[in-house]
């Protein structure tokens, strides 16, 4: 048995956030986060929407568009760092109950950025084992509620969003996952972390960005040559580039690293910031509502984040 990669779903929060709302609160300019990010804008959740709301919204319609029923999922894998409850219920709970889904396993990822990656890979090891034939995964982060909005050097990069997935078990193997790298380093724990746990201390991300830039250039190109060397794939072989979507300079630089044509690239930093885990499906999403994904294409997607962790995903687009 395989696993493929059936749907696609997100749900992009209405309110936008645009630069000129740091620049009125903080010192800071829109060219500064423009130059140095790349980002023009992004999504907010409203104060009433949590991270499980957002992931429910975009998990319709990856169900929809898998023309499946949510009685046939039977694990529900949802990746964040911005969980409703800071230890349970975990979030993937709240969406399988807001789904009417009762009595099958629901679990979270803490992965960060690469939450999305991890949840591919844990859903195909299910699905490949024979234990489970359809696993919704999800990409669910309000970040907006971690952000410490006094730290100008973070607090322009974060965005809140969902992205959804249906991998389903198949017996084409034209349709199957062709392989996924994860992985983790501990020893750099400090660079991105959210320290408090405490009503007293609130839960705030922090970043070393400039350190964390230069190992996430490094580790996301040589991510990839492992993963196209591993399978003998070529650039000419991939349709869509899809990597996670933190800053444009770093997309660019690990792009031209690869030699990716533009045509090949999915970008969506501006409109969105970093969403964390729910990164690289919204990308995914938006290529698929504006008809540059179609069934068959090969997605290469590339994951850095907190952890740290990182991984990559070879995988032929198997929806409609
Ligand atoms: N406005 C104006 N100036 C600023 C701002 C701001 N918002 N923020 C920082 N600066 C200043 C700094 O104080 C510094 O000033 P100095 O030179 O006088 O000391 C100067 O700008 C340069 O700061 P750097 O930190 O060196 O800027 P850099 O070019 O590295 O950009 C950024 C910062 C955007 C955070 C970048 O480092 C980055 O994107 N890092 C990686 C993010 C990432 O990939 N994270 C991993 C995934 S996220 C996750 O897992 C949740």
């Amino acid at each position: 048995m395989y696993a493929s990669f059936k749907s696609i779903g997100a749900y992009i929060p209405k309110e936008i956030r645009t630069n000129q709302w740091f620049v009125d609160r903080m010192d800071t300019s829109d060219e500064w986060i423009t130059k140095r990010t790349g980002i023009s804008e992004r999504r907010i959740a409203s104060e009433n929407e949590n991270t499980s709301d957002l992931g429910y919204e975009a998990s319709k319609i990856a169900i929809k568009r898998a023309q499946i029923n949510v009685e046939d999922i039977d694990l529900i894998i949802c990746a964040t760092i911005s969980p409703d409850y800071l230890c349970m219920p975990s979030t993937a709970c709240l969406i399988a109950e807001k789904l009417g889904i009762r009595n099958i396993m629901a679990l979270d990822i803490s992965a960060a950025c690469t939450g999305f990656v991890y949840a591919l890979q844990t859903a195909q090891a299910f699905i490949q084992s024979g234990m489970k034939k359809n696993v919704l995964i999800i990409g669910a982060e309000k970040l907006s509620s971690i952000v410490d909005y006094s730290d100008r050097t973070t607090c322009m990069l974060f965005g809140d969003g969902a992205g959804a997935a249906i991998i389903s078990a198949t017996e084409d193997k034209s349709e199957a996952i062709v392989d996924i790298q994860c992985s983790a380093d501990g020893s750099l724990q400090d660079l991105l972390l959210t320290p408090g746990i405490t009503s007293a201390e609130p839960s705030f991300m922090q970043m070393k960005g400039n350190e964390t830039f230069k190992i996430a250039v490094r580790t996301l190109t040589s991510d990839v040559q492992k993963i196209m060397e591993k399978n003998n794939f070529k650039n000419e072989d991939i349709d869509l580039f899809i990597p996670h979507q933190a800053n444009y300079r770093i997309i660019k630089a690990v792009g031209d690293a690869l030699k990716f044509e533009d045509e090949q690239k999915v970008v969506t930093v501006a409109k969105y910031g970093n969403t964390s885990s729910a990164s690289i499906p919204m990308a995914i999403n938006d290529v698929y509502e504006s008809g540059r994904l179609k069934s068959g294409d090969m997605m290469l997607l590339d994951a850095f984040g907190g952890g740290l962790t990182w991984g990559s995903a070879l995988l032929p687009f198997s929806g409609k």
